[in-house]
């Protein structure tokens, strides 16, 4: 008997990119896991409008007509929990999420960040890398914790720094990789090879020292 699918609920505010990656990949390579629904706080979203396009079910909740940030967390806890997820991913989802959420999804709570963890949290990491004269910046896949990109990382994907770049040529090499390791990750959760433990990483029952790096040509 296959194990259950691995029931996913992904959260976007905007382009939805890693969000059609994931869905592509799920779908083209049959990975036992299934997107129950995808939510945004943006209307508009792009992500929505491909959730739909792939017969996913796509909510919006308008976090402007809440007062405080717990009000809106609590009514999107409450619409997640429906779909009884295994793996909420964050996909450009651009608000900031409170304690009480981040504490109920413990250890099924995952996001995507384009920099290097633990170098560049917060916006603008292109950039900073830039201004660093960093040789290096890339994208993290890690669990959310309570500490603002600071959770524990499961995989990253290095890209080099060129010259001349700019912070859009290197947003767009960094997405390409990011489009890579964030459907990988995913698929490791559906074949249950990762588990969060004492805010320790473990693949396939080994805790992770550092993080698992990943690039195209490099698959585990
Ligand atoms: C990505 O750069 C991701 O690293 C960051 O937000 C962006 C989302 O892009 N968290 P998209 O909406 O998946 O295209």
């Amino acid at each position: 008997m296959p194990e259950k699918p691995l029931s996913i609920v992904v959260l976007v505010s905007g382009s939805g990119s890693n969000l059609q990656a994931i869905i592509d990949t799920l779908r083209d390579e049959s990975v036992n896991a299934e997107i129950k629904a995808v939510i945004s706080n943006k209307e508009n979203a792009l992500g929505l409008e491909r959730a739909r396009k792939a017969g996913i079910r796509d909510i919006f909740i308008d976090h402007t007509v809440f007062t405080d940030r717990l009000s809106f967390d609590q009514v999107m806890m409450h619409e997640i929990d429906k779909y009884g997820p295994d793996l909420i991913i964050l996909a450009g989802f651009m608000r900031i999420l409170s304690n009480e959420f981040v504490t109920h999804y413990s250890g099924k709570l995952i996001n995507i960040h384009p920099s290097l963890l633990p170098n560049f949290k917060g916006l603008n990491t292109h950039q900073r890398a830039l201004d660093a004269k960093h040789k290096k910046a890339g994208a993290s896949v890690h669990f959310v914790t309570n500490e603002l990109d600071g959770g524990p990382v499961i995989a990253q994907s290095e890209v080099a720094v060129i010259e001349n770049d700019t912070a859009e040529s290197l947003r767009l090499r960094v997405l390409e990789q990011e489009h890579f390791i964030y459907p990988e990750v995913t698929k490791w959760f559906a074949e249950q090879r990762i588990k969060l433990n004492d805010n320790v990483v473990y693949f396939d029952q080994q805790a992770l020292e550092k993080p698992i790096l990943l690039s195209k040509s490099n698959q585990v």
